[in-house]
């Protein structure tokens, strides 16, 4: 039953997706979120006089919901588990990190709150950078653009981590991103990221399954590429054999924290140096 619903689900957003109203849908669904959330962010407010308060829409684009509370609670557990995996496959004391993708600061903000550790965020969304900017302090903020390269240098980081990034990119964005990751990490250097890989059957349409199960990614798009409601699924193969050449995983973890179902890879950067992004 439950699979159904969930199947019907897909087939309604695939439809409005054809017809190019998936926006206006989302339009009222922001609208709803909205109104349900407003009473609880004004007590939270009241009760956090010095939070600063994301933008509702930025936050809705960027995550779905427009709760404060779950802003910063999923923020919290995100940078623990992160901080947790740096801690088991890093013995730096104090890494430098970047965080790709970073949105509205949710994770960048308590990770650095809790480590000390330099974090960088960056974003091709110039609202969220300037907004970031403004509000995050102890944290550097950049934009990009949505094609590589990230304004850094070679080898600048100990660390990235991107969380439901490549989940919103078309195949030839990942090659070209996973070999700016290369070039910004140092040799030894460890990408955490996370992907829709695992338990999305559901979720996949007759045709997608069968893209999924021989091992292709299925990207469903008619919209704004790197937006929410661009989306990739990507099987473990494709992640292993293809994307992560030139790494060596580490990890992968299920469903890491209760606001997140995705898996998570953890893996280190075995061969110094750019990654052809020609490979297929
Ligand atoms: C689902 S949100 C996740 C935000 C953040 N990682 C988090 O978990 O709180 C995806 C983010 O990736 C950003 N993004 C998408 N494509 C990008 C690209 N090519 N370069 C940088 N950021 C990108 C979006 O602007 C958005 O902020």
């Amino acid at each position: 039953m439950v699979k159904q619903k969930e199947k019907l689900k897909q087939r309604i957003v695939a439809t409005l997706r054809a017809l190019g109203i998936l926006g206006t849908a989302e339009g009222v669904k922001f609208a709803l979120a909205w109104c349900r959330s407003r009473a609880d962010n004004a007590a939270y407010a009241a009760e956090n006089p010095a939070f600063a308060r994301p933008p509702a829409y930025g936050m809705f684009e960027a995550y779905s919901y427009t709760s404060y509370r779950a802003y910063v609670a999923s923020g919290d557990e995100t940078a623990a588990f992160i901080e947790g995996l740096v801690r088991r496959h890093l013995s730096l004391s104090l890494p430098v990190v970047a965080e790709w993708g970073c949105g509205l600061g949710r994770i960048v903000k308590p990770l650095r709150q809790r480590t000390g550790w330099s974090v960088a965020g960056f974003d091709y969304n110039a609202a969220s950078v300037a907004w970031c900017g403004r509000n995050i302090q102890g944290a550097a903020f950049l934009e990009n653009g949505l094609y590589p390269p990230l304004p850094c240098a070679d080898g600048a980081f100990d660390v990235l981590y991107c969380i439901s990034v490549f989940t919103h990119l078309p195949e030839d964005l990942h090659m070209a991103w996973i070999t700016e990751i290369a070039r910004v990490l140092k040799p030894g250097g460890i990408l955490i990221a996370s992907f829709h890989s695992r338990n999305v059957a559901d979720r996949l349409l007759d045709g997608e399954a069968a893209q999924f199960n021989a091992g292709n990614m299925v990207v469903r798009g008619n919209v704004r590429v790197g937006g929410r409601l661009f989306v990739a699924y990507h099987p473990s193969t494709f992640i292993k054999n293809r994307l992560l050449q030139g790494f060596e995983v580490l990890e992968v973890v299920e469903n890491p924290v209760s606001s997140m179902t995705q898996t998570v890879y953890v893996a280190r950067l075995s061969s110094p140096g750019p990654v052809d992004p020609q490979r297929k």
